[in-house]
């Protein structure tokens, strides 16, 4: 036996229960054994003395942008943001071009993350065709080749009954219907959050309401179907407190939340910055630790980042012209860790919220660190302090809200299937 030792590394395993002081053997892409003081003949040393050794991170929201939009970010690039983050897999969202609601491009993205890609790559097919929002997408077709869930995410679907259906379809090959809960009449031409911030700046404001609304519905036409809901990115103190509650009711519903949901407010918007534009919009102190209390008592079930990559051009322009998003898969692990500093959640949950958590919402076998699972780990020091300069950014895209932030807590060493495919 050969392969690699990972020695003196403090192992946390949440699918698992474990933080311990172990060593990790991998041997052809899989983990072999996990214990104290492994020997191992001929196995290459790596000395994680000091360092957190968990499943690579899983990302479950991404823009990757490739086919058709590959000035911004291409599978190569966003797979490499994605290994200097820690991150192992992810889920990419359709809003590519062409869209993912057909095989070829299913195809095309799982082959060419194959070959070229730096992390697994997961695509999530469209809930109707070409985000039009009018009939029904191959669901059945796509699940066959790979896509791991369905949503028109950057839009919301509209028609209530078409939702309906595409829970009821899904669910019959156990995939989730992903939702960007938004009501347009509400968002109207509104750019920010809805607030004395807005009204500061002279700008049209988004309520939390459009996006309460649009998750009732969501949540009941799941309880109404039984099928499976996840929502994406929830921002706000209601939407917060309906998934709660209908979890208590026993709906099938989970959520994730976003670092930037969860650390900035729309005080960042102040000097109309563009990369503190998004969508969901940056909310109120009181929605912000409305997300922080979800992520605290399980409500939120992952940690998902929007990396949503835009090119500098679409960035500099007027507020209310400049693109949604920013990148975020490099930033995911060190706004997490600082939760933990913070005291709101602990490191396993945080370790849980970003591996074995999301993994399950997407049904891939990733995200833990037992015998025989694949080798993706991430090798992290948590106590590395760093500033984030758009250099160091290995996207294609810049847009940061972070920006010459101290960051505490890195990647030192990710392996995809065994294999080192960043080291800091
Ligand atoms: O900020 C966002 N960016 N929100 C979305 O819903 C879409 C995304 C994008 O594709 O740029
Ligand atoms: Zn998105």
């Amino acid at each position: 036996m050969s392969g690699i030792l990972i020695k003196n590394g403090r192992v946390i395993d949440p699918a698992n229960n474990i933080d311990a002081n172990l060593d990790l053997h991998i041997v052809e892409g899989k983990i072999a054994q996990v214990g104290q003081n492994l020997v191992t003949e001929n196995a290459e040393t790596v000395d994680a003395d000091g360092l957190l050794v968990t499943p690579g991170l899983i990302d479950i929201h991404v823009h990757l942008r490739d086919p058709g939009l590959e000035y911004k970010e291409d599978i190569v690039s966003g797979t490499q943001a994605a290994a200097a983050g820690g991150v192992t897999s992810l889920a990419c969202m359709p809003n590519t071009q062409p869209i993912i609601d057909n095989l070829a491009i299913c195809r095309y993205i799982i082959s060419k993350a194959q070959e070229q890609g730096f992390a697994n790559v997961f695509p999530i097919g469209s809930i109707t065709k070409g985000l039009q929002g009018e009939t029904l997408s191959e669901m059945g077709e796509l699940k066959e080749g790979g896509c791991v869930g369905f949503s028109d995410d950057g839009l919301p679907v509209v028609s209530s009954e078409l939702m309906r259906r595409g829970l009821e379809y899904a669910d019959t090959f156990d995939a989730p219907i992903i939702s960007h809960a938004e009501d347009l009449s509400l968002v109207g031409s509104g750019v920010m959050n809805e607030g004395p911030v807005a009204t500061e700046l002279g700008l049209k404001g988004i309520p939390w309401v459009a996006e309460d609304a649009m998750t009732a519905r969501d949540i009941m036409l799941a309880e109404f179907t039984g099928g499976r809901l996840h929502m994406a990115h929830v921002s706000t103190r209601g939407s917060v407190e309906l998934v709660r509650q209908a979890k208590a009711r026993g709906v099938r519903v989970t959520c994730e939340a976003t670092p930037h949901h969860f650390t900035l407010t729309d005080e960042a918007v102040h000097g109309y910055n563009t990369n503190a534009k998004m969508n969901p919009p940056l909310r109120s102190v009181a929605d912000r630790d409305a997300v922080r209390a979800g992520l605290a008592d399980g409500t939120i079930d992952a940690i998902a980042t929007d990396h949503a990559p835009h090119h500098i051009d679409e960035k500099n322009v007027e507020f209310a012209m400049a693109l949604n998003g920013i990148v975020g898969l490099e930033t995911l692990l060190p706004l997490t860790l600082k939760l933990v500093e913070e005291a709101v959640i602990d490191l396993t949950q945080a370790i849980a919220l970003m591996t074995c958590q999301p993994a399950r919402i997407i049904g891939i076998e990733r995200g833990t660190l037992g015998v025989g699972s694949v080798a993706d780990i991430a090798l992290i020091d948590p106590n590395l302090t760093w500033k984030l300069t758009p250099e160091k950014l290995h996207s294609k895209s810049k847009n940061t809200p972070f920006e010459g932030w101290n960051m505490k807590g890195a990647a030192m060493k990710t392996f995809l299937t065994g294999k080192v495919v960043y080291s800091r």
